[in-house]
């Protein structure tokens, strides 16, 4: 799998988390409990975007409809989304920020 650079990488030392279109994809990438974490981000529901949604723990809730995701596997925690969100290798190297897809 290919590895992208996430412009702007900034914004995650700034806001705990960044969000990039790479390869077609919406990424979400955040500070966590557990560490650095990038998902898909977009709910597995009704799409509903997650970047700007409440962090709790290592969980992110989706507000639309209420849907929570374990962001360590992508897992949902709570419905009414019932499939994972994808989740993406990350890592900082040289400085820079890095997802792969
Ligand atoms: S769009 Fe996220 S719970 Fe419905």
């Amino acid at each position: 799998m290919p590895w992208y650079r996430v412009p702007q990488c900034d914004a995650l030392a700034a806001n705990g988390r960044v969000t990039a279109e790479i390869g077609g994809r919406e990424i979400l990438v955040c500070r966590i409990d557990a560490g650095l974490v990038a998902v898909a981000n977009r709910c597995t529901h009704s799409a509903w975007p997650l970047s700007s949604e409440p962090i709790e723990g290592n969980e992110i809730v989706c507000t639309l409809h209420g849907a929570r995701f374990d962001l360590r596997d992508g897992c949902p925690t709570a419905g009414p989304a019932s499939r994972p969100l994808a989740t993406y290798p990350v890592e900082f190297r040289d400085g820079e920020l890095y997802v792969s897809l």
